[in-house]
């Protein structure tokens, strides 16, 4: 099936009012993860979309330098108009490609990216460039849906409201990756599992 790589205006508009309300307690918890693993430093965030998940980050430590990367510039505005709402000033986002990060090599302190892993057409060049431009003992934590979750898995480990389980059961049939897929990743790398969701770990130095 054709999958769409960067998400269009209408869609990025639409997807800003549906995530910002619906993954709220997601984008929480994942952030609280994110804060656990990296106190200092440099974050990139890959394939940000309206900015819900480092603008979470960055109330949680205000010290981190969060740049959100993404493809579509309607993302980047939306983004850039969250953050300034939410009045947090250390995040900055950029138009670029994850197939080809605009940063020189050892940059980042720490990686994450969450629900645009199954949007990268060349997933190894992803990885190739996420390892090079991560510093010595840095990782990346690569979060995305698996796409053949239960609406049970959805509503205990995404989004406990039945609305949106129920949107997200439908969504799913063009986001995340198929449990195999995810098997396949397994097989080269870690990957932690977690009901619908599943997290990718690469590090650095692996
Ligand atoms: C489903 S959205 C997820 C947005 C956000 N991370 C979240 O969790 O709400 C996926 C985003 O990845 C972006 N994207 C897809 N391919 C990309 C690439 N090669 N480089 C940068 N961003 C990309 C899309 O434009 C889109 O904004």
């Amino acid at each position: 099936m054709f999958e769409l790589e960067k998400i269009p205006g209408l869609a990025a508009i639409l997807y800003n009012a549906v995530a910002a309300r619906g993954f709220k307690s997601l984008y929480k918890k994942l952030a609280e993860e994110i804060v656990t693993e990296v106190k200092s430093g440099k974050v990139l965030d890959i394939g940000t979309g309206p900015g819900c998940l480092p603008i979470e980050v960055s109330k949680l430590n205000a010290r981190l330098e969060i740049i959100g990367i993404d493809l579509s510039s309607k993302m980047i505005d939306l983004a850039r108009k969250n953050s300034e709402a939410a009045k947090v000033d250390r995040v900055g986002y950029e138009l670029a490609d994850a197939h080809n990060l605009p940063y020189p090599n050892d940059s980042f302190d720490f990686i994450f990216s969450s629900s645009s892993l199954h949007h990268w057409r060349y997933r190894n060049q992803v990885f190739r460039e996420i390892r090079r431009v991560l510093k010595n003992d840095g990782s990346a934590y690569i979060w995305d849906f698996r796409k053949d979750a239960s609406k049970r898995e959805i509503k205990t480990t995404i989004v406990s409201s039945s609305f949106y389980a129920l949107y997200l059961s439908w969504a799913l049939k063009f986001h995340g990756l198929r449990t195999e897929e995810w098997r396949a990743l397994d097989n080269r790398f870690s990957v932690r599992w977690n009901g619908a969701l599943a997290c990718l770990i690469l590090k650095k130095n692996d």
